[in-house]
């Protein structure tokens, strides 16, 4: 047990849902790592890809059940099958998906975490570390963006994950349950999705060039964002798990703001690539700035945080790796 009551990492049972995906399956290496009994993933491979997994599921100590969190059924037989004290909610369908099914990428970021409560309420496990994001602010009221800034989503996507916010902090407020929320930036680093529409910046730009294809820039490019590397999030969502009080939320960030187009220029710089940058309009709804105050987390664990620009070149050494063996 932790300070707080709460069962330690080591030797529990652990579920993750969406482990398949960018920080889902760096998560469960980690969890590994830190001595986890058994680590068991729920992913329906909507983004996910069970090569993210292939190092865990080679330790015998993990499992993969390609299914739909959204179904209370799907969750329910895994627990029925599997003794789980903790559960870290990472399924998701991209930002991207809701410009193309804007009730879908809702329900799904709120309907996931209906039923972990649920299941939660009805004590089947003891604690829920659940994933919020940065998206859930919008664009700034006031900068830097602490905890209390007021919520703005601009996305169905990020009202979804708004609502799930709400989810979680009214569930403690009625029936007393160990949940918290931890708020990620704009993650970056290997694994991340570079496959077609749904892939984020740094992902498609990369895949982009190593394909020969002309990296696109949505706007000026001005707007702004905090971007973290996938190793430092999880590395910080571990070290939360002992001292996170329930109910709170707490942002995962850097110091850094990098605008869209510095970030296009100094990838295009790392992969030597001289060729143009294709101007495409203004996508609706983009958050202009993303200013984030990582005070708070500071003040509760030893946060380290990689350069960026030495993330940037890993990432990009993993995507021409990768890449390369489909192109
Ligand atoms: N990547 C970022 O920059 C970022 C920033 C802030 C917050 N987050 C949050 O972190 C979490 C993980 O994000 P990610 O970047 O790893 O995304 P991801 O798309 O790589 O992972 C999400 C996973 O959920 C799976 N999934 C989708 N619907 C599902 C369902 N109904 N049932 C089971 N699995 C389902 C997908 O297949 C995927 O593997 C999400 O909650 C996201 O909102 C991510």
């Amino acid at each position: 047990m932790t300070t707080l009551n709460r069962p330690r990492i080591q030797g529990s049972g652990i579920l993750v849902t969406g482990g398949a995906g960018f920080i889902g399956s760096h998560l469960v290496d980690h969890l590994l790592q830190e001595g986890a009994r058994e680590v068991v993933v729920i992913d329906n491979l909507f983004t996910g890809d069970e090569e993210n997994l292939e190092a865990a599921l080679k330790t015998g100590r993990a499992v993969l059940y390609r299914d739909d969190a959204e179904l209370n059924t799907s969750l329910e037989y895994i627990f029925t099958k599997h003794q789980i004290d903790l559960v870290f909610n990472c399924a998701t369908k991209a930002l991207n998906y809701s410009f193309l099914n804007p009730a879908n990428a809702f329900s799904t970021n709120v309907n996931v975490v209906l039923n972990l409560l649920e299941l939660q309420r009805r004590g089947s496990f003891k604690a829920l570390c659940h994933f919020s994001t940065s998206e859930v602010y919008g664009s700034a009221v006031y900068e830097p963006m602490d905890e209390a800034h007021p919520k703005n989503p601009t996305t169905t996507y990020a009202a979804g994950k708004a609502a799930a916010d709400h989810a979680v902090e009214s569930y403690v407020k009625m029936f007393d349950l160990d949940a918290y929320i931890v708020r990620p930036f704009n993650n970056y680093g290997p694994r991340q999705n570079y496959k077609g529409y749904l892939a984020g910046i740094i992902p498609i730009t990369a895949w982009r060039i190593l394909n020969g294809i002309t990296p696109e820039l949505h706007g000026e490019g001005l707007q702004s964002r905090d971007f973290i590397y996938v190793h430092d999030t999880v590395d910080a969502v571990i070290k939360l798990h002992g001292v996170m009080p329930k109910g709170e939320s707490v942002n995962i960030s850097t110091d850094n703001q990098i605008s869209i187009r510095d970030l296009l220029q100094q990838i295009c710089a790392e992969m030597d690539y001289r060729g143009e940058i294709v101007r495409k309009p203004e996508r609706k709804s983009d958050v202009l700035c993303h200013n984030a105050s990582n005070e708070k987390i500071q003040g509760m664990i030893e946060y380290s945080l990689t350069p960026f620009d030495r993330g940037l070149r890993e990432t990009l050494a993993w995507y021409q790796q990768t890449i390369k063996r489909t192109v």
